[in-house]
């Protein structure tokens, strides 16, 4: 299987890209990444010098670009990953959330129409189904009611990947998933931003009145998803992959400050997001059914591994957090 990874030195793309050359030995890998800040190559060190792994430079809104790496690469399978991620940044400035994810998407979209594929597998996420009030939880078939310029961005390109389905046949499966955490999540997120600031003994700002609920899910439980899907999903079919696992942030907040070892005083509370969705919740019960997947790793011991991994490795966290981030923070965190 030649598999085509957009993203793939992000977050999650990278953890896929580990767990597929390990679990599947006769695949080829190739990376498509922009590198914004979010990419960053020293999160595929381990697997780089592999001879099955290959990285493509280049931004996926460039369709010249892209048409050149389906002729000359052929992949069976794209696993699209690669987007502006980030709500916070989304508010400040959409531009490029809306370029990368919408127009992003329908060139990919387009490349895969022009060349045969096996499967192409839209990564998105639960917030575009908007905030649900308990008990509510979405499957599939709940309306889209996206809140923030990222997640309508994302709701747009879900619908324009399942058009492709029934427009042009393409072998199209879109992924939901909650909140991710783990090793290597670049640290403007909340669980990666609260443990390097109490591993610094900075405060950890926390927006309104941190009542707010997410559903957790360990990053390898999510990669274990994505691939059995890109073998066992049925194509044109969505896919909503949850850690069943809802807390208030306060909650995930407290018990990062218990696993640093640092006081409850180190909370500041700071002036609400705009649009701050109160909760999201969500059903996997489809993925469960038709594939057995569950998620494996319980939130305490994701989040123990999460906390090590954090405090041994300064240099990488050093590194991620010069430059660019120190503006991002001021702007986003200075006068909140
Ligand atoms: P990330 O921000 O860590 O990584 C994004 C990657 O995409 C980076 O390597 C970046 O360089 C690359 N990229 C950005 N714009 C690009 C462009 N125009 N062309 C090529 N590459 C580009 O993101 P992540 O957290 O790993 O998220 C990956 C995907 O999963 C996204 O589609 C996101 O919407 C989705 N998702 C994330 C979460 C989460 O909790 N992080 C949850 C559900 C779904
Ligand atoms: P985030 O990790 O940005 O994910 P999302 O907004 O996409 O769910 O935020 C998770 C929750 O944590 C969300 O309710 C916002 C909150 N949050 C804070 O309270 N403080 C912070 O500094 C950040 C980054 C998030």
């Amino acid at each position: 299987m030649r598999v085509l990874v957009t993203g793939a030195a992000g977050f999650i793309g990278s953890c896929f890209v580990r767990l597929l050359l390990a679990e599947q030995p006769s695949s080829e890998v190739l990376n498509f990444d922009k590198l914004t800040y979010a990419g960053n190559l020293e999160n595929l060190s381990s697997i780089s010098l592999d001879p099955r792994y290959r990285f493509v430079h280049g931004d996926i809104c460039d369709g010249e670009l892209v048409d050149r790496v389906f002729t000359e690469w052929k992949p069976d399978v794209v696993v699209h990953f690669a987007a502006e991620s980030h709500v916070d940044r989304s508010i400040f400035s959409p531009l490029p959330v809306v370029e990368t994810n919408v127009r992003g998407t329908f060139t990919l979209l387009e490349a895969a129409r022009a060349h045969r594929l096996s499967r192409f597998l839209h990564v998105s996420t639960d917030e575009v189904y908007g905030s649900l009030d308990p008990p509510l939880e979405a499957d599939e078939a709940f309306p889209l009611q996206p809140s923030s310029p990222y997640s309508a961005s994302k709701a747009a390109s879900d619908l324009l990947a399942l058009s492709y389905v029934k427009t042009y046949r393409l072998p199209v499966i879109v992924t939901r998933a909650s909140n991710n955490y783990g090793p290597y999540q670049f640290p403007e997120k909340l669980i990666p931003l609260m443990i390097s600031n109490a591993l610094e003994d900075v405060p950890l700002p926390v927006y309104g009145d941190g009542m707010q609920v997410r559903d957790w899910l360990f990053v390898e439980d999510h990669c274990r998803a994505i691939l059995t899907l890109v073998e066992h999903g049925r194509e044109g079919e969505t896919y909503n992959i949850g850690g069943n696992r809802s807390l208030p942030n306060l909650e995930v907040v407290r018990k990062i400050l218990e696993a640093t070892g640092r006081p409850e005083n180190l909370i500041r509370y700071v002036t609400d997001r705009p649009g701050h969705d109160r909760r999201y919740a969500l059903s996997s019960e489809k993925l469960i059914r038709e594939t057995g997947w569950q998620p494996l790793i319980s939130f305490e011991d994701g989040l123990a591994q999460t906390v090590e991994w954090y405090r041994s490795n300064p240099e990488w966290v050093n590194h991620v957090k010069s430059g660019e981030y120190r503006t991002y923070y001021a702007l986003n965190y200075e006068n909140r």
